[in-house]
């Protein structure tokens, strides 16, 4: 029996040093719940706000939020040497500006540099030091040929514009030009630190139960929460990868950036991955499919009552999906998952040989349907590797690791 072991909460932000720029617009109260978030994950924070900033929410609060006194003025007297925009930047590792107001972007492309904040965009070693706006404006402002044209020359310079997102805005209109939510931007912030090492590369994971129906209101599934497949989908997309997640049922948020389609038969599991796979560098086949579905499927509910027999349910095999994919004429690099609930390494090497496929990641079904962490085994035609329990999103950024050295 394996002791219950609760791994210690991943801090994605360890040892980095945040400066967090705010510039005028009503998303500053946003900015709060984001130095939160930053500190929460393990960063250090430093604020700096611009005048603009101050008439929305006061240093204060980040203050106290960030646990660091926050600068607004390029002549603060604290540092010796009269450099804040030299100083504060040159231990950063990024620098974040949320919100970014229609006229600070405008000042960024022009790379004035007229306030502590603007001063230390342009003053930072532009090489290890990453620049990241997340835009907030009205629809209209957003849309502005100006704007775009500002934002299209910030990428060029190098920096990395977030969102902006879409939906109701304070003025009162909907449209694009809302700020990222706090975990959104964090998410980007977290993404934008890990290594590229799937970049330019597209990858297909299956994730989740299948169901498959026996009558309008019953259907025969599995515990597969997805949460596994959902990891890896978040992993390969922070690694670079364009990412396309094929999602039995399951009521799990889609990672930035991922396209989802939804699934719920193993035949439409099937269908979709199909359809994509050819065009695909890697297909991770993490969903538990229904082995078997009803033969037949009743249309109406199927009811009990006096002089009703108990229903034989009559099944049929569904289609093996990894193992049709691993079968095309160029398949993508296969990997499947092996949820055992004995004689793990046994199985899993039987697997390797009756699917197909170069890699197999064997796992304790019972021991992880649901929860948020896990122990996996890599079993290859070379051996097998150990990963120690951990949370699920730690165990998947190894595995996207290790395939991304197999395609190397
Ligand atoms: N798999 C699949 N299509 C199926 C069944 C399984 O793509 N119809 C994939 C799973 O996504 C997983 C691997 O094959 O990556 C192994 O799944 P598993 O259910 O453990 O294996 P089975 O082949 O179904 O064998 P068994 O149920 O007997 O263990």
């Amino acid at each position: 029996m394996e002791a219950a072991v609760t791994p210690a909460a991943r801090l994605d932000l360890a040892g980095r040093h945040i400066v967090l720029g705010l510039s005028g617009g009503i998303a500053c109260y946003k900015a709060a719940d984001f130095t939160r978030e930053l500190v929460k994950a393990g960063a250090t924070v430093q604020v700096v706000m611009t005048q603009a900033a101050e008439a929305f929410i006061t240093p204060v609060t980040l203050q106290a939020l960030s646990n660091r006194a926050v600068y607004t003025s390029q002549w603060d007297a604290r540092e010796p040497n009269a450099m804040a925009h030299i100083n504060l930047t040159r231990e950063a590792d990024a620098v974040v500006i949320a919100p970014a107001s229609a006229d600070f972007i405008a000042k960024l492309a022009q790379g004035r540099a007229d306030d502590l904040l603007s001063l230390l965009c342009l003053a930072r070693p532009i090489e290890r030091c990453a620049l990241l706006v997340a835009p907030a404006m009205n629809r209209e402002m957003w849309a502005h040929p100006a704007t775009q044209r500002n934002c299209a020359q910030l990428r060029l310079d190098g920096a990395v514009i977030l969102g902006p997102g879409s939906g109701e805005q304070a003025c009162g209109e909907t449209g694009d030009g809302r700020m990222l939510e706090p975990a959104e931007l964090l998410a980007e912030l977290v993404a934008h630190f890990q290594p590229k090492a799937l970049q330019g590369k597209q990858v297909l994971i299956s994730a989740g139960p299948t169901f498959e129906p026996i009558d309008p209101v019953r259907g025969l599934t599995n515990r597969s929460s997805g949460k596994m497949g959902f990891a890896i989908a978040r992993a390969a997309a922070e690694a670079g990868a364009a990412v396309t997640l094929v999602a039995g049922p399951v009521p799990l948020a889609t990672p930035r950036g991922v396209r989802r389609i939804d699934v719920g038969t193993a035949q439409q599991m099937f269908d979709a991955v199909m359809a994509a796979a050819p065009a695909q560098d890697v297909f991770v086949a993490t969903a538990a499919v229904a082995d078997w579905r009803p033969l037949a499927l009743a249309e109406r509910k199927i009811k009990k009552g006096a002089g009703r027999s108990v229903p034989a349910l009559e099944l049929t095999e569904n289609p093996d999906i990894l193992a049709a994919v691993a079968r095309l004429a160029q398949p993508p690099y296969c990997v499947g998952f092996a949820a055992e609930s004995h004689d793990l390494l046994e199985h899993a090497r039987d697997k390797l040989a009756r699917k197909g496929v170069p890699l197999i990641v064997a796992n304790i079904g019972p021991a992880t349907f649901g929860q948020d962490d896990n122990a996996l085994t890599l079993v290859d035609a070379a051996g097998q590797r150990e990963l120690p329990r951990a949370d699920k999103l730690t165990l998947a950024r190894q595995l996207v690791a290790e395939i991304a050295a197999r395609l190397r």
